[in-house]
């Protein structure tokens, strides 16, 4: 999957009115609720990436049967605690999403399931999960807090949890386990996080409790017991990918994207403000959704670009663009990151390799030991940057290729396929 590379010719500018694929972080959780409600749920506009693709593969394994049609998936789901023992191991893939929310619904189901991973997820840490679901009263064992791992599931007691870092993914493990333990369950995290778990949750008939704190955390909170009903949905497009267009537009002379049906969740549209800040123009307007998974239609042009700092706080906003924004900082910007310590165990170390990419291209790129620091004094000369099998680096870097003298080379481009199967298609079509 990770092998391939990718020549990026320099672009003059781009222009285009395009749709992104399905967000993959919505596909997941509607995959994995439906599988818990009672019958046939229908996805449309489901996330086409091999993450999605892992979490369906994994409950395919647990006993849920599901058909696809170009992107509309059907799930047949089996109840609370309806998961089969599967043969052998269940494989997340890449997907770190699928690891750790799965593991909070396996540990209520009377199995014992080992889960694995590539050679990337293999490296990721679940201690971060392991401990809030050894609390509930499952029992799991893994190595060294990493994958494989088995979780030996049972009857769990609600608890009340304020996580370590703020993540989506453990506040979704918590609250999904807590769905199906005994009591109340309420995580608590120090910045608000994307909320896409207890919006679906309610959208499958679950009552959700949800509180923003006056210190800019969150908590959210779930009774056990509560049978899902299974609904008909759509996934609308994914910001994370509909971000890389728009930092092209950002940082190209005379550019502008139009982005149609694209997520405009609050809790991940934090690029905006940096762009505008920035210098870059953005309207963004919501035309569904609004109590929901609002979705709309973002349009982004090129200005001067100004420098940025990424605070902290802001990072649980940011934390799937902040490779992009350092590739879009080459066009001429500057941009300190601090507080993003968690982007040293994404898919990749997303610090070393972001930079080490960067400055192969040709830019003035640091590493911070919580970020990083990119100044654009000149145009990237372009060369040779290895994405490491990273899907959002392949397309940071791609980003960075627009802006270069000469055409550069991606290596491991293939990761795009990740969550953004076809981007170099598609960045060949916005070329204006
Ligand atoms: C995700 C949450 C984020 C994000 C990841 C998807 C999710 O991870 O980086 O790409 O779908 O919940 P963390 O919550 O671990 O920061």
């Amino acid at each position: 999957m990770v092998s391939g590379s990718v020549l990026v010719r320099p672009a003059d500018r781009v222009r285009a009115t395009l749709r992104v694929p399905g967000d993959k972080s919505i596909a997941h959780r509607y995959a994995l609720l439906a599988a818990l409600a009672e019958g046939r749920s229908v996805i449309h506009g489901f996330a086409p990436g091999a993450d999605c693709r892992s979490t369906l593969s994994c409950l395919e394994a647990l006993g849920i049967e599901q058909t696809r049609q170009g992107t509309t998936v059907t799930l047949i789901g089996r109840g609370a605690r309806g998961f089969r023992s599967p043969q052998g191991n269940v494989d997340a893939g890449n997907s770190g999403t699928t690891t750790r929310l799965l593991s909070g619904i396996l540990a209520a189901q009377p199995l014992s399931v080992t889960i694995t991973g590539d050679e990337s997820l293999s490296r990721r840490p679940m201690a971060r999960v392991i401990a809030p679901l050894t609390r509930m009263g499952a029992r799991i064992e893994a190595t060294n807090g990493r994958l494989p791992m088995t979780i030996h599931g049972g009857n769990l007691e609600g608890i009340a949890y304020r996580t370590e870092v703020p993540s989506a993914q453990v506040k979704s493990a918590v609250l999904l386990a807590g769905l199906l333990a005994g009591g109340t369950t309420c995580v608590t995290e120090a910045a608000q996080t994307r909320n896409h778990t207890e919006l679906a949750l309610r959208r499958f008939g679950a009552a959700v409790e949800t509180q923003g704190l006056p210190d800019g955390g969150a908590t959210a909170a779930v009774l056990g017991g509560q049978r899902l009903s299974s609904a008909e949905l759509a996934v609308p497009g994914d910001m994370s990918s509909a971000t890389f267009w728009c930092l092209a537009a950002a940082g190209l002379p005379g550019s502008q994207v139009r982005i149609t049906d694209v997520g405009l969740n609050p809790t991940r549209t934090a690029l905006l403000g940096v762009l505008e800040r920035a210098g870059a123009t953005v309207t963004a307007e919501v035309a569904s959704g609004a109590e929901d998974e609002p979705a709309g239609t973002l349009t982004v042009g090129h200005a001067a670009l100004r420098p940025i700092a990424i605070l902290p706080a802001e990072v649980p906003g940011l934390i799937d663009e902040l490779p992009g924004l350092a590739a879009l900082a080459t066009f001429g910007g500057e941009i300190t990151v601090t507080g993003a310590g968690e982007l040293r165990v994404k898919e990749s170390d997303r610090i070393t390799a972001l930079v080490t990419g960067l400055r192969a291209l040709g830019a003035d790129a640091d590493e911070l030991p919580d970020g990083f620091h990119v100044i654009g004094r000149r145009h990237l000369e372009g060369g040779i940057a290895d994405a490491v099998g990273d899907h959002r680096l392949a397309m940071a870097f791609a980003v960075a290729a627009l802006g270069a003298r000469r055409p550069s080379t991606i290596l491991g481009a293939g990761a795009v396929d990740v969550s953004y199967p076809g981007f170099f298609d598609v960045l060949e079509s916005v070329r204006a």
